[in-house]
């Protein structure tokens, strides 16, 4: 039996907790990088010889030369956003088409999707979703309904003239070389034991069956997820890592019970750049969930937690951690399905001591203030999962790995 180099990385918050960098981080020792699920609703700043570029589709890994990307079958793919992408990565001087696969089963987003999204949030007022827009929910929704189109069936030329306006015809052309069986490549490499990291997108809390529904995203963003977005069994993967802020953030609408009051979020979302990727909205900001993060850890069967930003809470003179729900004057330890029970929960806070001194950019343990390393103990130890990465700095060496 060959030995698996499989791991995992998942979002354990509302998305936007750093994956990016904790991938590119160990992406240096990878042959693969698989994206299982979502679509351009997702979006990796990456930062190539001082430019910056947003990629929402192609996995952060294309950037070192040697790593090959999948975009397995359980992504939304909305092939124009590909193609640009593609082309700007392209112009970076990467040679991406020879190391990108994209799967014959992944349904499209088309323009009739992105429209449809749009007007399902404006004909839902002020209970909207507060969506990204691109047609991730209505490319889902025809999925289910089984009238969808996938990424293979653009190979047959009548189909393609069909379903595709001019534009998009040309995105086709330009992508069908890259078409292929996914499920049978990635069994195939995992099971010759090449280094496979699985990325995750967006986080547990979003989940479409185990997050704050509906202010959720409309696919499973847990390691269950990508066990059928790439088409693995469930004892492909070896390691799972769940990326967790030292505080914790949501874009869009929705419950969010550590979310801070106007003038400590705005304050966190200032130090830590808080502003989405993507759509460029202002993070809402609150501070770390443990009800919220067991309950991700659950979810998706953690091996490892990445703690990631701790330096955005550096000069805090106090420091709080959500340690419980109250409900009806009952403290309770799991994570409410019903909306109106979440939003009624009342927090249960432990306070902490602020660091006294700067953690930013520290890349041992040893280094780190005593007050950060009670803060990250006390994760680990309420968590029972090891913490094995702390970033602390946007660098990918500003980051101690444990
Ligand atoms: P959709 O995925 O565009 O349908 O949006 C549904 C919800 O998920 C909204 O609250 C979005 O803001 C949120 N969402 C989707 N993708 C991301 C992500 O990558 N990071 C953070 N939030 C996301």
């Amino acid at each position: 039996m060959t030995k698996l180099n499989t791991v995992a990385v998942v979002g354990a918050q509302f998305g936007d907790e750093g994956k990016g960098k904790i991938v590119d981080l160990i992406s240096k020792k990878i042959d693969y990088v698989v994206r299982c699920q979502g679509g351009n609703n997702a979006g990796h700043t990456i930062v190539v010889r001082g430019k910056k570029l947003v990629t929402h589709l192609i996995p952060s890994g294309i950037l070192h030369p040697t790593v090959k990307c999948i975009i397995a079958s359980g992504v939304v793919l909305d092939i124009k956003v590909l193609v640009e992408e593609i082309e700007a990565l392209e112009k970076l001087g990467l040679d991406v088409k020879k190391r990108l696969f994209v799967s014959d089963r992944a349904h499209l987003i088309l323009p009739k999707h992105i429209d449809r999204d749009k007007n399902n949030e404006i004909s839902k007022g002020k209970n909207k979703i507060g969506t990204t827009n691109r047609g991730i929910g209505p490319a889902y929704e025809d999925k289910v309904a089984r009238i969808g189109i996938r990424a293979g069936d653009l190979l047959d030329k009548t189909v393609a003239n069909k379903v595709l306006d001019k534009e998009y015809l040309k995105c086709a052309e330009i992508i069908s070389p890259l078409i292929t069986d996914t499920q049978s490549l990635i069994n195939d490499i995992v099971f010759k034991g090449k280094k496979v990291l699985f990325e995750g997108a967006q986080g547990a809390l979003l989940d479409i069956d185990h997050g704050t529904y509906p202010y959720v995203t409309s696919s499973n963003t847990t390691s269950a997820g990508i066990l059928t977005g790439a088409g693995i069994g469930p004892n492909t993967l070896k390691t799972i890592i769940g990326i967790t802020k030292a505080y914790i953030t949501r874009v869009g609408d929705g419950p969010f019970p550590s979310e801070y009051d106007d003038k400590n979020a705005e304050k966190i979302r200032e130090k830590g750049g808080e502003y989405g990727a993507t759509t460029g909205r202002p993070r809402r900001c609150g501070y770390l969930d443990l009800v919220a993060l067991k309950h991700a850890i659950l979810l998706n069967g953690l091996t490892d937690l990445a703690i990631t930003k701790l330096d955005v809470l550096d000069g805090e003179e106090q420091l709080q951690i959500l340690i419980g729900y109250e409900l009806n004057g009952k403290k309770i330890n799991y994570f409410p399905a019903n909306l109106k029970d979440l939003k009624a929960v009342k927090p249960i806070i432990k306070t902490f001591p602020g660091f006294k001194s700067p953690t930013a950019g520290t890349r041992k343990w040893d280094k780190l203030p005593d007050n950060a390393k009670k803060y990250l103990k006390y994760i680990e130890k309420e968590c029972g999962v090891k913490v094995k990465y702390v970033s602390t700095g946007p660098e990918r060496d500003d980051t101690i790995i444990l």
